[in-house]
């Protein structure tokens, strides 16, 4: 990254150019007597950059008739006055692809900076800036982000973003969010007019398609897109939370056929993003690598929605401690204790039982009595007794599953044929972009009295206590990341030491910046981690309210791999690409509901090549 001197394209440039602010407007909104004949109503964008060429990305309709298809001219140089082409061509676009407008410019030149525009008629778009991939060992600047949600706050990261110079933008996911007004937002940042369109959570076509229209207004989003060709995955809110190949946390039947939402989303993702499209991505298959130059193969994995399974849960999938009760005949059963007792016993007389414990300072004792076990209320225990979660059983049976997979067996396959293939070509570093942390992330030992439950949606005492007792059990924080499919992060991690040279995954989904030294099942440690921070979404200081210093101090101290994390603040990462290091630097804004904010610089690190570790 070069400093902020060099801005390529401004906020307000973007701002000026689009009359934002002075009634842009979106489909869907009223049409004034202002907001007639052509418009590029949502600037421009480029992505998935290659060597010789990039996806350049307009939309453009009549305001006076949106039933119109339109014709119009597109145009990329390598001088701003556009004296001389290096592309052009025509389009065509309406209704039924949502008046976008999507160009895949071929035949320019490697490592080259480009200007583009779009024309119709006598009316042009803005400018865009875009750069195709290098084919030498240029060193490589990334601009890592995530985790953009507009009810949430405002932009500034990508209003950051848009003022430096980057190779590229990686975006990890979280593009956009699927929830209704007041489902997922600040009511302060709600206050200041970033209010969901549509009000509803979004499930149909036309809901999607609203919803990006309504954050590409965002003149921060706009000028980043303007300014670089972004390179982006999904995670689960550009369809649901929590989503996995056939269902989402946040889908319930009421609200239709899961997959016909997800093509929905699918389809207005292909639209609204400035990524190559084929039949693979028609058929919701976006992995896919990027060559930086001969330093860095980027390998952007799909871990949401191709070939995950079903998400575990504490509450749902956690099986409890049970005591073997006896069954003889025409006696009241009896609890037998002794697993040697139990195991003289006939099988069939045997039943295991999910009962209370008592807790006291001597440890926990079952509930024996199968008068009190017969009537037993759970939801109202009587005083002392808990279940007590079965940690071995659900770490063996459940969690260590082999079956469960994260990115399905044909993206796995693809995946070790990729860093085999990077390999060969003695490219020094695999870098991984992802969307879950795949370090190990222990559950912090904070104790009540460190945590302000009254600022949390999330989490009570109650619930904290239950946590902590997980955690001592070894079990992990986030069930929801890697760390709840270990037997699919073994494997990827197995053929990482056997096929990768360098390997450095990068992660969004948590709104927090980490880094991690990546251990393999046998201790080895054979990646890196680097994450970024969320653009505006709430991060850990929401989830479990605590000084913050305290908070990371505990992470870090169940969390053996963990070598940085902070806990508090949004921002964006920064990496870089050399042929013997990749390094991340960290930066955050100082608040994401106000529209003045500061930019600071956080911590930078760094992996040496051959190392595997972090410095
Ligand atoms: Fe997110």
């Amino acid at each position: 990254m070069s400093d902020n001197s060099r801005t390529i394209l401004s906020r307000r440039a973007v701002i000026g150019a689009l009359g934002i602010g002075t009634g842009l407007a979106v489909i869907g909104s009223p049409t004034s007597a202002a907001d007639t004949g052509i418009q590029f109503t949502h600037g421009v964008a480029s992505g998935d950059p290659q060597a010789t060429k990039v996806i350049l990305w307009t939309r453009a309709l009549d305001l006076s008739d949106q039933a119109k298809n339109i014709l119009g001219k597109w145009e990329i140089s390598a001088t701003e006055d556009f004296r001389a082409l290096a592309g052009t061509g025509t389009f065509k676009t309406g209704p039924k692809r949502d008046h976008t407008v999507k160009i895949d410019a071929s035949g320019l030149e490697a490592g080259t900076k480009y200007f583009y525009r779009f024309l119709v008629g006598d009316v042009t778009s803005l400018v865009g800036h875009t750069k195709t991939l290098p084919i030498d060992d240029t060193n490589i600047d990334l601009a890592i982000v995530s985790c953009s949600n507009y009810g949430q706050g405002f932009f500034h990261v990508y209003g950051e973003v848009a003022k430096r110079d980057y190779q590229a933008v990686v975006h990890l996911g979280d593009y956009i969010y699927e929830y209704a007004e007041g489902g997922y937002d600040n009511p302060e940042v709600l206050a200041q007019g970033r209010k969901a369109e549509p009000k509803t959570e979004i499930l149909s076509l036309e809901d999607y398609r609203k919803r990006y229209a309504l954050y590409r207004t965002d003149p921060d989003l706009l000028a980043a897109h303007a300014a670089h060709p972004f390179i982006c995955v999904w995670d689960d809110h550009e369809v649901a939370n929590d989503t996995w190949k056939d269902g989402a946390q946040n889908h319930s039947d009421d609200e239709g056929d899961f997959k016909k939402r997800q093509s929905a989303a699918f389809r207005a993702y292909m639209e609204w993003l400035p990524i190559r499209e084929s039949d693979d991505t028609s058929a919701g298959k976006i992995y896919r690598t990027f060559e930086m130059g001969t330093n860095a193969s980027l390998i952007m994995l799909d871990t949401r929605h191709i070939g995950r399974d079903r998400g575990l849960t504490y509450g749902e999938d956690l099986p409890m401690r049970t005591t073997a009760f006896h069954f003889a005949e025409d006696k009241t059963p009896v609890a037998v204790l002794d697993p040697a007792e139990v195991a003289k016993l006939p099988a069939a007389s045997i039943k295991h039982i999910t009962v209370p414990f008592l807790i006291s300072k001597d440890g926990a004792k079952p509930m024996t009595d199968w008068e009190q076990v017969k009537v037993l209320d759970p939801a109202a225990l009587p005083a002392g007794y808990s279940f007590i979660p079965d940690a071995p059983k659900f770490a063996k049976d459940v969690l260590g599953n082999a079956e469960r997979s994260m990115l399905g067996t044909e993206q796995e396959g693809w995946f070790s044929g990729e860093l085999a293939k990077s390999k060969a070509k003695d490219t020094p570093w695999q870098i991984i972009g992802q969307q879950l942390l795949i370090g190990k992330v222990g559950i912090p030992q904070l104790q009540d009295n460190e945590i302000d439950f009254t600022k949390s949606k999330f989490i009570n005492a109650k619930l904290m206590g239950f946590f902590r007792m997980l955690g001592q059990m070894g079990l992990p924080m986030n069930l929801d990341a890697w760390d709840g499919y270990p037997a699919a992060r073994d494997r990827v991690l197995a053929d990482i030491k056997a096929n990768a040279n360098n390997a450095v995954f990068l992660a969004g989904d948590t709104h927090n910046a980490w880094a991690f030294d990546v251990a393999d099942a046998t201790g080895d440690k054979v990646a890196v981690e680097m994450a970024t921070p969320g653009i505006s979404s709430p991060g850990f200081e929401s989830f479990l309210p605590a000084d913050t210093k305290r908070t990371e101090e505990a992470l870090l101290k169940v969390s053996p791999e963990m070598k940085y994390v902070n806990a508090n603040d949004r921002g964006w990462m920064d990496l870089t690409i050399t042929s013997d290091k990749v390094s991340a630097q960290w930066y955050f804004v100082s608040t994401v509901t106000k529209p003045e904010y500061e930019v600071s610089k956080g911590p930078m690190k760094h992996t040496l090549k051959g190392t595997h570790t972090l410095a």
